[in-house]
């Protein structure tokens, strides 16, 4: 007995003495959810004839004075127009948006008509309603415009990754629409998993589309595309890379002169957002390459303190599950991200939750042997926040020991919330699906890398 309470002592003090060389693995028990999709039958189609359905909308300009509605009418091109209105005060002039439409097939699959309308010119910091449909199959609406760019304007992001539509998806979602902060979401990749189904089973593009449509609809969510998102299915002749999602999902990427809707950027509220493609070339001469060489000088910290990149696959993961293989793309552009002094990069991917430390790993030249990462107060914190709850499960072997490089990790499905108060501070907290929305799991004051380049403290309070 003795002997037993002097090993299990032992070990207890091994782990808390932290055997690995990181920080924190959570040994958090949860709760099984069911990575199961929810049958297609759940996410039925609004009721009347052509009804409009799967209604989404995202930032239409480069500013946030513009938004593109998307949304499908299954049976016929018309009506395709959206009417739009303030939702305050005595102009209740209505406005009309007409949309673009398009459609395509996949296999055995064809679509309905697919409609985007980018309504300009809007006011900043406004409630509008906007309605879809005509006579008794009108759906309406609404949004909220952004407040004016500006250093100190205080915004709400919410983010999520790999959701696809499984009872943990729903509660991810869920979680998140409970918190009534969230303005934006941030979107880093693989939506539906229509793939993981036979011949890609694009009717799951359909229910994608109608599951998250109780958010997105309402506000805006900034897309960014994973390897769900390819398609590419030589197999049963689908040999054009991300075809349902382009058709599907327009964001406004003209406006930052990029030549693919795969990599863009926007400026909402005092964050500059920059999107990339893992699964596009950003080898030097190629498209993205370029067009990220030329963003970075176009942003202004002194408009825009916040600098967020989001991308799919993540730089730097500890979990056995796709290890490394954003490692091309780090050594690709990791040294702009440290000389820009990029804030945070939020990732995908891996189907559970990491933070890193502040760390680079830039100084590498093939003979000097300096291949590891170290401490970096220019560096980004990275994210990992793939864990939305897909069919695929949860991401649950970790490589042992923690590296030094990784702060916080845990193997639960959540979603994040970034709070930028001001143009030096921003709260960030991740939330696993298993507690009140209230309770954070991992917490963290963020310091601007432009306004306030200072170490953070863990569970800090704001000064
Ligand atoms: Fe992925």
């Amino acid at each position: 007995m003795a002997a037993m309470w002097f090993i299990t002592t032992l070990s207890l003090l091994l782990l808390s003495a932290g055997v690995c060389n990181g920080g924190v693995t959570s040994k958090y028990v949860r709760l099984s959810e069911r990575s199961v999709d929810i049958p297609v039958g759940y996410f039925s189609p609004p009721p009347g004839f052509n009804a409009p359905e799967q209604v989404h909308i995202t930032q239409g300009d480069h500013v946030g004075r513009s938004v593109i509605v998307s949304w499908v009418t299954p049976l016929e091109r018309h009506p395709n127009v959206v009417t739009y209105w303030e939702a305050e005060g005595n102009h209740k002039h209505k406005h009309a948006a007409h949309a673009i439409i398009t459609d395509y097939r996949y296999f055995n699959y064809t679509s309905g008509y697919i409609h985007h309308a980018t309504i300009k010119r809007l006011k900043y910091d406004t409630k509008y309603f906007y309605e879809l449909g005509e006579h008794n199959v009108t759906r309406r609406f609404s949004f909220t415009t952004p407040p004016k760019v500006g250093p100190d304007v205080p915004y709400t992001f919410g983010v999520m990754g790999d959701l696809g539509q499984t009872y943990a998806s729903f509660s991810t979602l869920e979680h998140y629409m409970s918190n009534p902060k969230g303005q934006a979401v941030l979107f880093v990749g693989d939506l539906s998993y229509a793939d993981d189904h036979p011949y890609h089973d694009n009717v799951k593009w359909d229910t994608w589309g109608r599951f998250v449509e109780k958010s997105v609809a309402y506000q805006p969510w900034i897309w960014c595309a994973g390897n769900h998102e390819l398609d590419f299915a030589p197999e049963i002749d689908e040999n054009i890379p991300f075809k349902p999602y382009l058709h599907r999902y327009h964001v406004p990427y003209r406006a930052s002169q990029s030549t693919s809707p795969l990599w863009y950027s926007i400026k909402r509220a005092s964050a500059y957002i920059i999107v990339l493609s893992s699964y596009s070339a950003y080898g030097k001469y190629t498209p993205q390459y370029n067009w990220l060489q030329n963003e970075f000088p176009k942003v202004d910290r002194t408009e825009t303190p916040w600098l967020i990149v989001l991308l799919h696959s993540p730089w730097y993961n500890s979990n056995n599950y796709h290890y490394m293989e954003g490692e091309s793309m780090r050594v690709m552009f990791e040294p702009w991200f440290v000389q820009n002094k990029v804030d945070i990069v939020f990732a995908g991917h891996v189907h559970a939750y990491e933070r890193s430390e502040r760390i680079s790993n830039v100084q590498y030249n093939i003979t000097d042997g300096l291949s590891a990462p170290v401490k970096d107060p220019s560096a980004p914190i990275y994210i990992t926040i793939g864990d939305g709850g897909n069919i695929e499960g949860i991401a649950d072997l970790f490589t042992e020991p923690q590296p030094s490089y990784s702060a916080y990790r845990e193997a639960s499905f959540g979603h994040s919330i970034f709070e930028i108060k001001n143009r030096s501070h921003a709260y960030y907290t991740w939330h696993r699906n298993h507690e009140n929305e209230a309770i954070a799991a991992d917490s963290l004051w963020l310091y601007n890398r432009y306004w306030y380049p200072y170490e953070e403290r863990i569970s800090g309070t704001m000064d």
